[in-house]
């Protein structure tokens, strides 16, 4: 498989197209933003981490039954995925109350759900990536009503296999965001990268943070926070 020309360029990663017209290549920056893009940053092997990372988890996934765009691993940043378009909704799952959550509804971080939450926001820059519910997504007809039931019930699943996961490797999985994508027969297929810059992941015993909060709240060692994950999650015997 060749890499050919870049398509599209995002804050944490790039996309090619290959010779194989159902196959894409991403790859994984060492970038790292915050706030819409106003701060600005770099996070000294985040792409190796990020790609082997959510390459990790995705297998996982597959193996518990969630269709994935995972094909295959290429390089340390680099991987093949199927070719999807991007439904524009980041799909975020939360356990415990933190970031934005804890800011519009003004509640304390840390306090945990009786069960999940699942929230959307539009997924576009310009907008400021705003939340939406499923009805808006619908008017905007970002996902059809059928659609939408299989990502709420995909995002559900996924945490149940993510939270169980992590707890193996005293991680606790406070929150996340999904994207999902159609593939060319209309599967809806998890996509995106799943990884301490997308996860709110916090050490069980000592509450530390061991993800992209460190870099957008100036908390030091952000890169060891990212190698502590990927430490852990190595060494799993999953
Ligand atoms: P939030 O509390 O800022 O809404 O974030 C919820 C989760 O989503 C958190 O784990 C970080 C992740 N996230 C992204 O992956 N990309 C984003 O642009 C934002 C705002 C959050
Ligand atoms: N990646 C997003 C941005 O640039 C936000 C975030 O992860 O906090 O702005």
């Amino acid at each position: 498989m060749k890499k050919l020309e870049q398509i599209y360029e995002g804050k944490a990663k790039k996309v090619y197209r290959t010779d194989d017209p159902a196959l894409y290549l991403v790859e994984y920056k060492d970038d790292a933003t915050a706030f819409d893009g106003q701060k600005k940053g770099t996070i000294v092997g985040k792409g190796a981490i990020n790609n082997r990372m959510t390459n990790l988890l995705m297998v996982l996934l597959e193996q518990k039954g969630v269709p994935t765009h995972f094909v295959e691993e290429r390089s340390d940043r680099e991987t093949v995925v199927r070719k999807v378009d991007i439904i524009p909704l980041e799909v975020i799952v939360r356990n415990v109350s933190a970031g934005h959550f804890a800011q519009r509804y003004g509640v304390e971080e840390g306090i945990a759900f009786d069960e999940p939450t699942v929230e959307f926001s539009y997924k576009n820059d310009a907008l400021g990536d705003p939340l939406l519910n499923a009805m808006h997504a619908r008017a905007l007809k970002l996902a059809t009503g059928e659609e939408i039931d299989e990502i709420i019930r995909r995002a559900l699943q996924v945490n149940g296999i993510l939270q169980e996961f992590f707890l193996t490797v005293g991680i606790r999985l406070v929150d996340f965001k999904l994207e999902f994508g159609r593939a060319d027969d209309g599967t809806i297929l998890l996509a995106d990268e799943i990884s301490p810059d997308t996860c709110r992941l916090w050490d069980m015993e000592t509450g530390e943070k061991l993800d992209k909060d460190r870099f957008r709240r100036d908390l030091g060692h952000v890169e060891e926070a990212y190698q502590e994950v990927m430490r852990r999650l190595a060494t799993s015997k999953d």
